[in-house]
C-alpha cells in the first residue's frame, strides 16, 4: 500500500514537471530579470565570473538554483545568486532549469 501511495506520488510529481515545462512563456517572463548578468541566451559569463549557463543541463541548473536557494552551493559571488534564488517557488526553479536547458 505504502508503496503505491509512493508511486503516485512520484507519478503527479512527474505531471508537474511535465506541466511547468510547457510554459516556455511563464519560463521566460522569470528569465528576464536574470538577463542582464547571464545574457538573453545565457552565454555570458555573469560579473565575468560565473559560468556561461549555455550548455548547463536541466538538472544541473536545477542543482545549482536549489543549492544557492539552500545557500549550500556556488562560488565567491554566491551571495548575489543567493538573493536571486530565495524567493524562488519549487515550480520556478524547474521551469527556468528547463528554460536554460534550451539555450
Ligand atoms: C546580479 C547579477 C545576476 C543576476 C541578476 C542573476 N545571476 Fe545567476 N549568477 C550570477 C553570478 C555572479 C554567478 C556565479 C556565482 C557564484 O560565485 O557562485 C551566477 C551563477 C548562476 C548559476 C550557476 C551556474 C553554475 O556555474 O553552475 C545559475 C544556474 C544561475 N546563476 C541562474 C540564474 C537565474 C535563473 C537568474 C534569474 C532568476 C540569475 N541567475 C540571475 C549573477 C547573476
Amino acid at each position: 500500500m505504502k508503496k503505491l501511495v509512493l508511486m503516485l506520488c512520484l507519478c503527479l510529481g512527474l505531471a508537474t514537471v511535465g506541466v511547468v515545462a510547457g510554459q516556455a512563456a511563464d519560463a521566460k517572463s522569470l528569465y528576464a530579470r536574470c538577463q542582464g548578468c547571464h545574457g538573453a541566451d545565457g552565454s555570458k559569463a555573469a560579473l565575468g565570473v560565473g559560468r556561461p549557463l549555455k550548455g548547463l543541463s536541466a538538472a544541473e541548473a536545477a542543482k545549482a538554483l536549489e543549492g544557492y536557494k539552500a545557500k549550500t552551493f556556488g562560488g565567491t559571488k554566491k551571495a548575489l545568486m543567493e538573493a536571486q534564488a530565495a524567493n524562488l517557488s519549487a515550480e520556478d526553479i524547474q521551469a527556468l532549469a528547463q528554460y536554460i536547458s534550451h539555450f
